[in-house]
């Protein structure tokens, strides 16, 4: 099944519960919301306090995607804050073992993302204990940002291992997303995509989202 996550890094922030709600109704599966804290990546956006008043608004798993040095520090804020699903960076400061048991423990999904310069092997030694990995197909930082489509061949390195294993992972691209690629990820073997930018800029979100979901389940390859 593909899920489609949202970026609500591309949403009104003055207005974020509609914009939330919106996106539900437009087909949504998640929300994907973007912590950036000024020094893992040269941006800030949104913490703790706002993903609490999200929260209020929000029906869906709220995805939320920490580009943050050290993810370990906040993982029970997060959690307590609504996060459903909480991914880190194995390019932070944390140890990558015990983030994870911490998500576990406060009740969430842990996932792990990789930058683009980082290989997939780096989070080899992670896949029997995450529910997700997040591949980042821009720098993360900001959004907008045009598909690297030379990531491909790690999504499916990734997907190839999790198949291997047996495992039952699922994997999530995030960075330029749009209808034209959505089927070159799922052929890698995505099922979860992330888009901010094409979905909030379409005139008509829900046939955006529409159109997304189906390029990606028509080339869908495990
Ligand atoms: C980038 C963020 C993304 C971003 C995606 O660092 O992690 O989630 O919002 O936005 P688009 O889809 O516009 O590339
Ligand atoms: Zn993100």
């Amino acid at each position: 099944m593909i899920l489609i996550s949202p970026s609500l890094l591309s949403a009104d922030f003055g207005a974020l519960g509609a914009d939330a709600q919106r996106m539900e109704q437009a087909g949504a599966d998640w929300l994907h919301y973007d912590v950036m804290d000024g020094h893992f990546v040269p941006n800030i956006s949104v913490g703790i306090p706002v993903l609490k008043s999200l929260k209020r608004y929000a029906s869906v798993p709220l995805d939320v995607h920490l580009m943050i040095s050290e993810p370990l520090k906040y993982i029970a804020d997060f959690a307590k804050a609504g996060a459903d699903i909480i991914t880190f960076h194995v390019e932070s400061d944390s140890d990558p073992v015990e983030t994870i048991k911490a998500i576990r423990e406060a009740g969430c999904k842990p996932s792990i993302s990789v930058k683009p310069g980082t290989p997939a092997e780096a989070i080899f030694p992670y896949l029997e204990l995450v529910d997700m990995v997040l591949v980042m197909t821009v720098e993360p930082g900001f959004g907008g940002q045009s598909f690297m489509a030379d990531m491909m061949p790690k999504a499916r390195a990734i997907r190839d291992e999790i198949t291997k294993r047996g495992l039952d992972v699922m994997v999530e691209v995030d960075g330029g997303i749009s209808e034209k690629n959505a089927a070159l990820c799922a052929e890698n073997g995505i099922d979860v995509l992330v888009s901010g930018s094409t979905i909030f800029g379409a005139s008509d979100a829900t046939a955006m989202i529409a159109l997304i979901r189906k390029n990606a389940e028509e080339a869908f390859r495990a």
